[in-house]
């Protein structure tokens, strides 16, 4: 199973300063470092954390799977024509939110889709659209000609108890159902270390796609280093 991280979250404590640090395309290189078998970076239209220098220079070093999350707007198809993700995963995005809530609305957004679709694959470039754990949805990314699908964790992750396993058993019948009528199946939101370790279980899932969980966890494992170097430069300033 391929493990994707997100590194938009590196970005967002960037943005928090306007300046150059922490700079996600290291992070994605040191990420790559410690096994990520791909890179996401979500490019946002109003461009709150990930940039397009940002998304530039992934592209240019990032060697395994860059997978740039984008909605399905004229603005990004061309963005993505010119860059050549591996791929690209289709999201709802909305300017208020603060991060994607649901899935896609594959039904109601048909035409929409499938002209976006057919476009980024006419480029050369595969399209996975991250939709909630339906059957509707699924049937119709199949429909649309989809190459993937990732479908939304982050009910599960919020449940808990036995509404948590309601959760997952929906997530587990999608994997399942997609798998079935031929679309290649990743999951992704909201996974952190305590709940991965039932949907990683799930057979057939090609990749998992985690961000915000890997990040919190960088802030807290580096922290004792970064003090440490900070004081060593303090007391040893001559
Ligand atoms: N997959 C998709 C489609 C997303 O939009 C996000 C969040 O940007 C993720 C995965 C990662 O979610 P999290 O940051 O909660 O791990």
């Amino acid at each position: 199973m391929i493990l994707g991280v997100n590194i938009d979250h590196v970005a967002t404590v960037r943005q928090a300063r306007r300046g150059a640090e922490p700079d996600p395309v290291a992070a994605a290189n040191l990420a790559i470092l410690g096994g990520a078998d791909g890179i996401t970076a979500h490019l946002r239209e109003d461009r709150r954390h990930v940039n397009d220098r940002d998304v530039r220079i992934l592209r240019e070093t990032v060697h395994c799977e860059f997978n740039l999350e984008m909605a399905a707007t004229p603005e990004m198809v061309e963005i993505a024509l010119q860059l050549k993700p591996e791929l690209t995963t289709l999201v709802p995005e909305k300017r208020q939110e603060l991060t994607t809530e649901g899935g896609l609305d594959v039904a109601g957004n048909r035409k929409q889709l499938k002209q976006t679709i057919a476009r980024l694959q006419g480029g050369g470039i595969r399209v996975s659209l991250f939709i909630n754990p339906e059957t509707e949805a699924i049937d119709s990314a199949k429909e649309l000609g989809a190459d993937m699908v990732e479908i939304h964790t982050g009910r599960y992750a919020d449940a808990r108890g036995g509404s948590q396993q309601r959760e997952l058993k929906r997530v587990i019948d999608s994997v399942l159902y997609a798998e079935r009528i031929g679309l290649t199946v990743n999951a992704g939101h909201g996974l952190n270390y305590q709940n991965v370790k039932p949907v990683a279980a799930i057979p057939g899932l090609r990749g998992l796609y985690i961000g915000h969980s890997i990040i919190s966890r960088a802030v807290m494992v580096g922290i004792e280093r970064a003090v440490r170097d900070m004081k060593a430069l303090i007391e040893h300033h001559t």
